[in-house]
């Protein structure tokens, strides 16, 4: 009996041209109308153009979620942050350390996913509402960039090594380049879905980007900046990154989501010897994160060191893999962080909404002549 969870074994699909896939082949004049059940995530034959009639919900719901999560930067005051970074000794040298790289680790990543979202993931997801999704998600990363850009421009760091840091500090550039290598090998012109090989490639990709870079390495990213804003240090950065965090648990939870239904769909791709090899993407990625740990914080502070950082690592990377349904790859880790559970509860916070510009309407109504 032949073993259809080995891809060589798979049913033999005839692939689609690349065209198709995109949404850029020749209009199918009079073609028969789209059904939910010709829909799929990927290696899609439907018209990928027809939004309607839904058939992912959930990539929908995360959508509208998403709208409704809507923030800028600029709305979050910086005054107590460039009075606490411009006085002598508001930070020890350690927080200034770890706050510069955290930020410059940041500042270059949001762009690194947003490029994968945009060169890389968006043409071979052969579904409109996980599309509509990766727009709105491609947004948000803008307005990530942007603030660092506001960041930098409020403290008056230097824009050039924050920016530059992904490319001279050696364990931010170690991360980025392991990432950078899943986007190069499926942007090109000739990289096209429909084999087991060129799928499992596609599913690599997707788990870089929304479980280890969005779900790992973000994370403890978040922890070093909320851990300063508990003491109400860097109160504003702090703010903001509860906003980021906020739409990035959404990332990962689409992500999650795609990965899951590709492999309900392709269940050939999801062989044993693959799932070790995620497996084993999420344990490097782990220790890629310990080392960042260390650069950033030689020494603890604030409740925060290296060890537990690695330990935090442990412990996400156990639950990504229960997530994507896979054996976890650390002996059982505590969560070192309990309280970042509560950061992310942004109701217990102060409520945004009724602090923010009140004026969103007449933004909308400005005149541009
Ligand atoms: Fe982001
Ligand atoms: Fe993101």
């Amino acid at each position: 009996m032949l073993d259809w969870s080995d891809p060589r074994h798979a049913p033999a699909a005839a692939p689609i041209p690349p065209t198709e896939a995109t949404g850029l082949g020749t209009i199918d004049r009079g073609g028969a109308r789209v059904s939910v059940d010709d829909k799929r995530m990927i290696n899609c034959r439907a018209d990928v153009n027809q939004l309607l009639p839904l058939k992912y919900k959930w990539a929908w719901e995360k959508y509208l979620a998403a709208c409704n999560n809507h923030w800028m930067p600029t709305e979050v005051s910086m005054q107590a942050d460039i009075a606490l970074w411009k006085s002598r000794d508001g930070l020890t040298e350690d927080e200034r350390r770890m706050v510069k790289r955290n930020l410059g680790f940041f500042a270059a990543s949001e762009s690194l996913v947003a490029n994968n979202i945009v060169l890389a993931i968006y043409r071979h997801l052969t579904n409109p509402e996980c599309r509509q999704y990766l727009l709105r998600q491609a947004f948000e990363e803008a307005v990530h960039t942007h603030t660092f850009q506001y960041i930098v421009e409020s403290l008056g760091l230097d824009e050039g090594e924050l920016f530059n840091m992904y490319r001279e500090v050696p364990s931010i550039t170690d991360k980025a380049a392991w990432a950078l290598k899943h986007t190069q090998g499926i942007e090109n012109a000739s990289f096209a879905t429909g084999t087991p090989e060129a799928d499992q490639a596609f599913l690599r990709d997707l788990v870089a980007f929304y479980v280890i870079f969005e779900g790992m390495w973000f994370y403890t990213g978040f922890a070093q900046i909320l851990a300063l804003g508990r003491r109400n240090k860097m109160v504003g950065i702090a703010e903001q990154y509860q906003y980021i965090l906020r739409d990035e648990s959404i990332h990962l939870n689409f992500g999650i989501d795609v990965i899951n239904q590709i492999k309900a769909e392709n269940p050939h791709l999801w062989t044993k010897a693959f799932q070790e090899e995620i497996r084993t993407m999420l344990r490097e990625a782990a220790e890629l994160e310990a080392a960042y740990g260390r650069d950033t914080m030689p020494r603890g502070f604030l409740g925060l060191n290296a060890a537990l950082c690695e330990q935090y690592m442990h412990f996400i990377a156990n639950r990504r893999c229960g997530q994507l349904g896979l054996m976890p790859v650390f002996p059982e880790a505590d969560n070192p962080f309990p309280w970042m559970s509560e950061a992310m509860d942004l109701k217990k916070e102060k409520n945004f909404f009724e602090t923010r510009v009140i004026d969103y309407q007449s933004g909308g109504a400005l005149a541009w002549d």
